[in-house]
């Protein structure tokens, strides 16, 4: 992998949306710096300095205990660790991140109610809170035995069918399309009175793979349904996506990272023929309607925590919100029911049913939660697991570390080094994880990579080792043994140690 110039790097970009389109023109494509603009040419040089990945595993690096730069919480690991707002916030800002965090609590109610600044759920919802689905502000999990389905949900999408559908994705105007009836996203949840939109359904398959030193490992694969539609037949070109609530630790921290950082280590032709390409996701701003990078959703379909809070308010709890001003949330024309019912809307307080500072706080909120500092990252165990995570090729997509920029918008995460091990790229991951659904650049096989900082706390969180988009696999082994396209040969990799490098790789995943 190496840096890009402007044209190499949009070239490609652009002639992989024309091979799939007619020719268009590009009247503003993204004018991405290839370079940091935010430091001198001496802290351009210090920063890849301090960011190249590391040869020696003799020892801890400085800082890596620091996962989270300055905002690394080193508090009690418990049940709360993904909970504590970033230690280097102002004693202002923790008013703000307490008030941000009684909202994503919040459960709103339908309306008309008498606790009015709660009213406008739904009609159609998955969860009553964001608290819901982030659960301890980590992850949610697949539903089991007559759990219900709550923290997991199927996004709806079908392909371009014309010309002009074509043209809207290459212009980065939509990221597919959604079903005529159940728009963008199933909600299994509806208000008193109104029929829920169905069931997602999932029944698994047991796959065993036999590992190099013979051991055998039994994979789920997962097939998708929806039982009990309650409107009618989805479109038969719609596709089901799969997806489970994601851990809320370090967001601002990703959005501080440099475009020029991330977009360096793109090599979608995969020039450098290491078998790796990495895309960047090219998106709209909500608000500015300018493309930016994604680096939010499994897809990377959001470029910012605000623009992701926006969405989920609207299509997750079904509350409007001055970016996303739908009070019906994902109702759409075809369900008549749904749009007559009352909205939450409070005139005395705004124009939606979350009006202004609703949404801020939220992003705030989303902002600020810390990572977890590193347990024990001299252990000889993590130590040797570590190596064996960079000699299997897990570093070509899981990039260790980088340094934000020195202008980001919130001093806190200013000019900080920290590990999160992604680099925010889209990838294909084979036909094994595919769910067949296009999202703006990403295709049906593409899947942001994972960060993977605080993913040893799961179990202490969340009480459960469900790992992947759809929470597929049960154990972190099962996770990477998923592992398919550009990530064959580091799968392969793996599946080739014994039983002991095997556990000091998983250890190395724990200690982060
Ligand atoms: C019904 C479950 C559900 C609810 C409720 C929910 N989310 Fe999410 N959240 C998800 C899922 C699933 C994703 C991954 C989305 C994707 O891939 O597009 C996600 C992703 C995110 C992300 C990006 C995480 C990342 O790693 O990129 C943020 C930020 C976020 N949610 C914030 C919120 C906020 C704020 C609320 C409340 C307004 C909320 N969510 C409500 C399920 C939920
Ligand atoms: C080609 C890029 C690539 C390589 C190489 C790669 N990964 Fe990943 N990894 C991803 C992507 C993309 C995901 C998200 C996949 C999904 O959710 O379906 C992921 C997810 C994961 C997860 C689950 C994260 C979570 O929060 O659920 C773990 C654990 C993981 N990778 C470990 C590894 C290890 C260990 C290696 C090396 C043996 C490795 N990866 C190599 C791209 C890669």
């Amino acid at each position: 992998m190496r840096a890009l110039t402007a044209k190499t790097l949009l070239l490609p970009i652009l002639s992989g949306v024309l091979l799939l389109s007619p020719p268009i023109a590009f009247g503003d494509s993204p004018e991405f710096p290839t370079e940091r603009s935010d430091l001198s040419p001496k802290d351009r040089k210090r920063v890849a300095g301090v960011t190249r990945p590391t040869q020696d595993f003799s020892k801890a690096e400085n800082f890596e205990t620091m996962q989270g730069g300055a905002a690394t919480t080193k508090a009690l690991v418990n049940g709360d660790a993904f909970s504590h707002f970033s230690t280097n916030l102002t004693f202002a800002e923790e008013e703000t991140f307490k008030l941000g965090n009684a909202l994503f609590r919040k459960l709103w109610v339908s309306s008309p109610s008498s606790t009015q600044a709660s009213d406008g759920l739904g009609p159609l919802f998955n969860a009553r809170a964001c608290q819901s689905c982030h659960l301890k502000d980590g992850r949610g999990h697949p539903p089991e035995g007559t759990a219900d389905n709550t923290s997991m949900f199927l996004r709806l999408g079908r392909p371009a069918r014309t010309e002009q559908e074509q043209e809207m994705l290459a212009r980065h105007e939509a990221l597919n399309f959604p079903d005529l009836t159940y728009g963008k996203q199933l909600q299994e949840l509806a208000v008193p009175g109104l029929a829920s939109e169905g069931r997602m359904t999932i029944s698994y398959e047991e796959i065993p793979v036999t590992l190099g030193d013979g051991d055998v490992i039994s994979l789920r694969k997962p097939t998708y349904s929806v039982r009990d539609l309650g409107y009618g037949p989805l479109e038969p070109d719609v596709t089901l996506s799969p997806r489970v609530a994601p851990p809320m630790i370090g967001m601002g921290m990703i959005e501080a990272i440099h475009e020029a950082d991330i977009l360096a280590k793109a090599d979608p032709d995969d020039r450098d023929g290491d078998g790796i390409s990495g895309k960047a996701a090219l998106v709209r701003d909500h608000r500015t309607r300018q493309i930016k990078l994604g680096r939010f959703g499994y897809k990377a379909e959001n470029a910012s925590v605000r623009d992701q809070s926006a969405s989920a308010f609207v299509g997750d709890i079904g509350i409007s919100n001055p970016d996303a001003p739908f009070d019906h949330g994902d109702c759409t024309s075809a369900q008549a029911d749904c749009l007559a019912r009352p909205t939450g809307v409070q005139e005395r307080l705004g124009e939606t049913e979350a009006p202004d500072p609703v949404l801020e706080l939220v992003t705030f909120y989303s902002e600020n939660l810390a990572v977890p500092a590193r347990r024990d990252p001299a252990d000889a165990t993590v130590l040797k697991g570590k190596q064996l995570f960079y000699q299997s090729g897990c570093t070509s997509c899981h990039t260790p570390k980088f340094v934000t920029r020195r202008d980001a918008d919130n001093k806190a995460h200013a000019f900080q080094l920290i590990w999160p091990h992604s680099d925010f790229l889209l990838h294909d991951m084979g036909e094994g994880l595919a769910d067949g659904q296009q999202v703006g650049v990403a295709s049906g096989r593409e899947w942001r990579t994972q960060p993977l900082w605080g993913i040893g706390l799961t179990e202490t969180v969340n009480e459960h080792t469900f790992f992947l988009h759809d929470g597929r696999a049960r154990n972190l082994t099962e996770a990477i043994l998923w592992h398919g396209g550009e990530a064959q040969a580091a799968r392969d990799a793996f599946a080739s140690l014994g039983r002991d490098d095997r556990a000091a790789l998983i250890a190395f995943l724990e200690s982060l």
